[in-house]
C-alpha cells in the first residue's frame, strides 16, 4: 500500500481495513485519554467499528472527499490523521488528528501534520488548510500553532460533546503562507 516515510522511525499509510484490529487496541488502551477530548469514543466498542470507520473512509477517498492515513511508529500503529473533509468548492481541507498517549511528546504528529498540509496544496491544489481544536485542548492547539497556522477566532458551542456542547478555535494556513 502507498506510504510516506518521514524519516527512518516515522511512516505514514493509507488506511486500509487490515489495519482495524491494532488500531482498535490502540483506541481501547487509550480510551480514557481519548474521551477528555474527542467526542466519538463511545461509537467505537469493538474492531468491526474501526473497521467499519476505515471502510467508510476509503470510501470517501475515492470520492475525493476525504483522506485517512494511520501513522507507523518504529513498526506499530501509534495514531491516524487526515482530511476530515476536502471541500473542493472552497479549496479547504480539514485536518483531524489523534495519537496513544504513549506516542506522544516526540513530534510525530507536528511532522505528520505538516506533510498532510504539503500533500493537500500539492495534491488537491487546496487554497487553505483548516483545523479546529478544543479551546482548552493545549497540546492539539500547540500544533498548528508550531506550524505558523494563524488562529482566527473561536466558533461558540459547535461541537457536541457527550452530554454538553464545546466551543472550538479555529486555525488556517493559506497556501501563499507557505511559499
Ligand atoms: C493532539 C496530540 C496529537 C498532540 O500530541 P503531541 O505529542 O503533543 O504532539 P507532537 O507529536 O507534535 O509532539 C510535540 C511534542 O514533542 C516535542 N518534540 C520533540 N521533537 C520534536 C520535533 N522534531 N518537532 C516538534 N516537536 C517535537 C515538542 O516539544 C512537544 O513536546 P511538549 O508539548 O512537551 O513541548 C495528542 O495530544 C493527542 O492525540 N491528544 C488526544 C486527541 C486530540 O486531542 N486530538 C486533537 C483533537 S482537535
Amino acid at each position: 500500500m502507498f506510504y510516506r516515510q518521514l524519516d527512518r522511525h516515522i511512516q505514514l499509510r493509507l488506511s486500509v481495513p487490515h489495519f482495524a484490529d491494532e488500531l482498535f487496541q490502540l483506541t481501547e488502551k487509550n480510551r480514557d485519554y481519548l474521551k477528555r477530548w474527542l467526542p466519538w469514543l463511545d461509537s467505537i466498542k469493538k474492531p468491526e467499528d474501526t473497521r467499519h470507520f476505515i471502510d467508510l473512509q476509503r470510501h470517501r477517498f475515492s470520492k475525493g472527499l476525504a483522506l485517512h492515513e494511520t501513522i507507523f511508529y518504529r513498526g506499530r500503529i501509534a495514531g491516524v490523521l487526515g482530511y476530515n473533509l476536502l471541500d473542493h468548492a472552497n479549496g479547504i481541507g480539514h485536518i483531524g488528528y489523534w495519537m496513544g498517549e504513549e506516542y506522544t511528546g516526540k513530534g510525530i504528529m507536528t511532522r505528520a501534520v505538516k506533510d498532510l498540509v504539503m500533500m493537500g496544496y500539492h495534491y488537491w491544489d487546496l487554497q487553505k488548510v483548516e483545523i479546529r481544536c478544543g479551546v482548552e485542548n493545549i497540546r492539539s492547539r500547540a500544533i498548528p500553532e508550531r506550524l505558523g497556522f494563524t488562529e482566527e477566532g473561536t466558533l461558540r458551542r459547535v461541537e457536541k460533546f457527550y452530554d454538553q456542547y464545546r466551543d472550538l478555535v479555529v486555525y488556517g494556513l493559506l497556501r501563499e503562507d507557505t511559499e
